[in-house]
């Protein structure tokens, strides 16, 4: 099986473990700024209509419905969007993986004011999927794109490639592991601007003032 076959397939293996570690707080860099961080990136953009791709079991969306916007949420595990559905019923959820969703714009409902990605952007193939979603914002609207920080993520070894997340900070459980595609810090830039898009701004969440950034957080506006 090649690496994003896998990918989408560790996602429907572990819906139930990552739905209880998102929804119980397991994952301490989220507690400690990085959730704050794309909240905050959200209400800056006061969006009306939100879309969140890669949503998971579905925080995100209920955090912006709490802002006021209304948000759809779309990902391609079955598993995690019938968890989203089963909390918040008011919603729209979708499944549809991200390879269906390049291909056809109109399934995703735009125009959006904000389209967010958080830790979503797991694959090696990304820009078709950004530049499609690029044409489904409103002429103000932004993507967000939060995402590991590449500095921080490295390990010793700099360089675009696939990578393999085992989860055995969460002792205990029995987690698929996920592969995932590392990018350098030029190579998102490149893949950002490929799909048409322009850097607006660049977050970096960290614990405190000084301390190592948690994630890297990409604001995109179109071109
Ligand atoms: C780390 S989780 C993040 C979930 C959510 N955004 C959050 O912040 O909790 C990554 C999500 O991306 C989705 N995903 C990854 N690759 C995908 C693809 N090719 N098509 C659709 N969804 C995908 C997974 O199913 C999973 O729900």
């Amino acid at each position: 099986m090649d690496p994003s076959q896998k990918l989408s397939q560790s996602w429907d293996a572990n819906a139930q473990v990552w739905t209880r570690a998102v929804r119980e707080g397991l994952i301490p860099s989220r507690k400690a700024a990085t959730d704050a961080a794309i909240l905050d990136a959200i209400r800056a953009r006061a969006p009306k209509r939100l879309l969140d791709m890669g949503c998971g079991e579905g925080w995100l969306v209920r955090a912006a419905r709490e802002m006021g916007a209304d948000a759809v949420g779309i990902d391609g595990s079955e598993a995690l969007i019938e968890a989203a559905q089963k909390l918040d019923p008011l919603s729209d959820y979708l499944v549809l993986p991200y390879e269906d969703a390049a291909e056809d714009p109109d399934a995703l409902g735009g125009p959006f004011d904000a389209i967010t990605l958080n830790y979503a952007l797991l694959g090696e193939t990304i820009q078709g999927l950004l530049a499609t979603l690029a044409t489904c914002l409103t002429p103000s609207g932004a993507i967000l794109i939060q995402t590991l920080h590449p500095w921080s993520a490295a390990d010793g070894r700099y360089e675009d490639g696939w990578r393999t997340e085992d989860f055995s900070a969460f002792e205990g459980e029995a987690w698929e592991p996920m592969p995932w595609y590392f990018r350098t810090l030029a190579s998102w830039q490149r893949v950002i601007a490929g799909a048409g898009l322009r850097t607006a701004g660049i977050r970096e969440p960290a614990a405190e003032p000084g301390a190592p950034p948690l994630s890297i957080l990409f604001v995109c506006e179109r071109t």
